[in-house]
């Protein structure tokens, strides 16, 4: 039985494998649009028992790891060592902590994601920065839904871009002609440039969803202004406009995150349609989702990265023409806050 532990920084991921009886494979390096050849080096040097560990400060790398047959499992920030602003603990450290088989590691699962065990600190979190959330939104800097006298909506698309379903939604919005909001994390959006070109291309408005989709709350200030600004740096490399809008994720927010994120200039976007594609439902489930309750102003949150978004994909015609029917606008973020 082998264990790998993966860890992020500024260019990609690290892996490092070590086995029950304390023998380790040399280290490796990814890029992040490289999943699959993260997993075919997993089952190349550790066959196919293998669990995999990450920093509870990645929410990419589960799901997809998840999908190709691991058992992944989530070490906590209080259990691990100081991290570096711009990274997780090391690789080995991660792997060391699953061959240990320390008890503090949890599982996480497709139903619950990778903040499994964690939404009472969510809720609790959202409830602290309820009065500073409220202040920013009167200055037009917070938002969960827009105007409610204009008969739009918001189609947005969280993890980006990832492939091969980030293009074949922007082939689906393309067939309809109809505009979306991208929130792409760093690490994808550096990695897959030519598909980020398509989403500004397309007329598509981009938006920040931090460097490696941690949970806010438990980073240091100097870290959430590294997951915003490293974010915004590698979206403006490529389509040489700096976003103006920020989906912390998850939702997590802290008073401080908040006022970080006013500060850079960026609106907080949340939603108030959640299609729970994230933990994959069928295409039928992920429809009702979105239409279920949906009013003027809502924001129909869906993903293209961080898993399997096939059945998100086949959802989205019957979400646009639906929405058509009933005379909505569909609008990107960015317009719907100008009014
Ligand atoms: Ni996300």
């Amino acid at each position: 039985m082998w264990t790998a532990g993966i860890a992020w920084d500024g260019s990609g991921y690290e892996v490092a494998c070590i086995a029950t009886d304390g023998t380790t494979a040399p280290t490796a390096r990814f890029r992040a649009d490289d999943v699959p050849g993260l997993v075919r080096h997993l089952g190349a040097v550790c066959g196919a028992q293998v669990l995999g560990v990450v920093d509870s400060t990645n929410g990419l790398l589960d799901g997809p790891l998840r999908g190709a047959g691991l058992r992944v499992l989530r070490a906590d920030p209080w259990d691990l060592p100081a991290r570096p602003v711009a990274g997780s603990v090391p690789a080995l450290t991660l792997a060391r902590r699953g061959q240990a088989q320390d008890p503090r590691l949890v599982e996480t699962d497709t139903a619950s994601g990778t903040l499994k065990g964690r939404d009472a600190d969510l809720a609790r979190a959202q409830q602290l920065s309820a009065p500073v959330a409220d202040a920013l939104a009167r200055e037009g800097l917070f938002l969960e839904r827009g105007p409610a006298g204009l008969r739009q909506v918001a189609l947005t698309f969280d993890d980006g871009p990832s492939a091969p379903y980030t293009d074949r939604v922007l082939d689906v919005l393309r067939e309809y002609a109809v505009p979306a909001t991208f929130f792409c994390v760093g690490l994808h959006a550096q990695a897959a440039p030519a598909v980020l070109t398509r989403i500004a291309d397309e007329g598509h408005c981009i938006g920040n969803h931090t460097w490696s989709h941690p949970f806010l709350p438990d980073l240091t200030r100097d870290e959430v202004l590294f997951q915003v600004d490293a974010t915004t740096r590698a979206i403006a490399a490529v389509t040489g406009e700096a976003p103006t809008l920020v989906r912390p994720p998850y939702g997590s927010q802290t008073p401080d995150a908040l006022e970080c994120l006013a500060e850079r200039g960026l609106t907080t976007v949340l939603w108030d349609r959640d299609t729970t594609d994230w933990a994959q439902p069928s295409a039928d489930t992920i429809t009702a989702n979105a239409l279920d309750g949906i009013v003027n102003g809502s924001v129909v949150l869906m993903h293209d990265g961080g898993g399997d978004r096939s059945q998100t994909v086949a959802a989205l015609p019957v979400i646009i023409e639906a929405l058509l029917a009933a005379d909505y606008r569909l609008v990107t973020v960015d317009r719907m806050t100008a009014g």
